[in-house]
């Protein structure tokens, strides 16, 4: 194909669950990055495959009236807002209908009431955690900021960002010019070297605290407390700050190690009238406003007895099990994370909850050395992260068979699958709600409660 060939015009149909913009073009699909329903675009072809092609847009012919200016000045560079320029109101359609084609086309599920999503009622300003990392770059500089779209490598220099506080933003800045005055290195993704990590910020939305962690290779911090006197001077709302040391290649914003540089080591987070602290290494919903309503939502839909026996997997920091624990029996909480699990008895003495146990394990293992008499459960929960459930967990899970399983999910495709897959073992599913906890991103959370048929 010569240059002039692979510039094509197309009319953008759909939004994929990926992200991409969707078109069509002699009967093949074309995934664009970017382009809203509705809009008439120019467009070159990257990338042909045999059941689809790659394409970059280059021009917008025939803009969608539901296009708005996005708010952020990285928008178009960054990796993570998807949709600022689409109006809320399609976003959340098109999350919708996204939740409707993983259940069709993953599941082989036409018959699930997929309800209205409940959307976020702040846009902007809403995430109580964020991760920058530090980059070194070809000239020996450094930046700190986020990934550019479509790059694991590359970080820019963020000067804003409208998904968490102003304060966060200051941070950024702050760290920024003090690991330049003090020439610390910065580490290197390809030559793993150097020490500047990460900077993670969690700010709670309803207590008002703030934790610095501050992520690097192995080592002290030079000049560790000039680095916490500033922060302390110039922040009065930091009101911890943490030190993670890891040797690990891997590129994740956690630590092996944890010095606490100043304050109690943890921030604490209100839901509903539940107190919940959290740790630099354990998770804790991002959208605190949403995870109540996720909450409430997963509450309603489960309709848990006061005799019930709840199996609460994938448990975090234990919120879903403590804010649940009044209202069943007896609540068991299954956590990978050592420092998760911590966070979660403590959250159960906290709130003066005492029919509640946490487990350190796999959900895997925890459920092979411990099992359970098929009936002894009454409700299993289930949060797993975006790859599912394994699929001897779920086999694992339905062989208890519980009369309700909860299914919390933050990939609609994988939990399709699970679905499809539940259903040979005898499980219905009736209805699933997607919740918004992400606006202008491609992230979609759902919940749906599978009855045994
Ligand atoms: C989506 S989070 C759910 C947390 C919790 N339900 C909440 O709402 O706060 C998934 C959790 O599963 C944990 N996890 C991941 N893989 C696991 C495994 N194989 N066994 C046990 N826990 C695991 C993660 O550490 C994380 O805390």
């Amino acid at each position: 194909m010569n240059p002039q060939e692979k510039r094509v015009e197309l009319e953008v149909t759909d939004l994929a669950f990926n992200g991409k913009a969707v078109a069509h073009l002699n009967g093949k699909v074309v995934f664009l990055d970017g382009g809203l329903p509705g809009e008439l675009v120019e467009a070159e072809i990257i990338q042909s495959r045999p059941r689809f092609d790659q394409a970059r847009l280059l021009r917008i012919v025939r803009k969608s009236p539901e296009r708005m200016e996005a708010r952020c000045r990285h928008f178009e560079h960054c990796g993570g807002c998807t949709w600022q320029d689409l109006d809320y109101a399609q976003q959340l359609r098109f999350k919708r209908k996204q939740v409707i084609d993983c259940l069709e086309r993953l599941g082989d599920q036409k018959d699930v009431e997929v309800r209205e999503i409940i959307g976020s009622e702040r846009l902007f300003f809403y995430r109580n955690k964020m991760e920058f990392s530090f980059d070194l770059t070809a000239d020996g500089s450094f930046t700190l900021g986020l990934h550019r779209r479509g790059c694991w490598d590359e970080i820019f220099d963020l000067t804003e960002c409208h998904l968490q506080s102003e304060t966060s933003n200051r941070l950024v800045s702050c760290m920024r010019s003090f690991v330049a005055s003090r020439d610390i290195p910065v580490y290197d993704v390809r030559r793993h070297t150097g020490f500047m990590r990460f900077l993670v910020i969690r700010e709670t939305a309803h207590t008002g605290q703030v934790m610095v962690n501050i992520v690097t290779a192995t080592g002290e911090i030079p000049a560790a407390s000039e680095l916490v006197a500033r922060l302390r001077d110039e922040f009065p709302e930091v009101t911890t700050i943490i030190h993670n040391e890891t040797d690990r290649k891997s590129n994740v914003a956690t630590g092996d190690s944890e010095t606490v540089l100043w304050g109690p080591g943890y921030i604490e987070e209100q839901l509903f009238q539940s107190r919940f602290r959290i740790r630099a290494n354990s998770f804790f919903q991002t959208n605190s406003r949403q995870a109540e309503r996720l909450y409430r939502t997963a509450f309603d839909m489960l309709e848990a007895g006061p005799s019930d026996r709840v199996l609460d997997l994938y448990c975090g920091t234990g919120c879903i099990g403590i804010l649940l624990a009044d209202s069943v029996a007896e609540v068991v909480g299954v956590e990978i994370v050592g420092e998760a699990v911590r966070a979660a008895r403590e959250n159960a003495e906290i709130n003066g909850v005492a029919n509640i146990n946490f487990h350190e394990n796999n959900v895997k293992d925890f459920l092979r050395e411990k099992p359970q008499q098929p009936g002894s459960i009454d409700v299993v929960i289930v949060d797993p992260p975006r790859a599912g459930l394994n699929p001897r967990v779920l086999k694992q899970v339905a062989s208890l068979r519980p009369s309700k399983l909860l299914y919390i999910s933050c990939n609609p495709s994988t939990f399709a699958r699970d679905t499809r897959q539940l259903q040979q073992y005898g499980y219905h599913l009736p209805a699933v709600q997607p919740i918004d906890m992400f606006p202008h991103t491609m992230h979609i959370e759902l919940v749906g409660r599978f009855e045994l048929t």
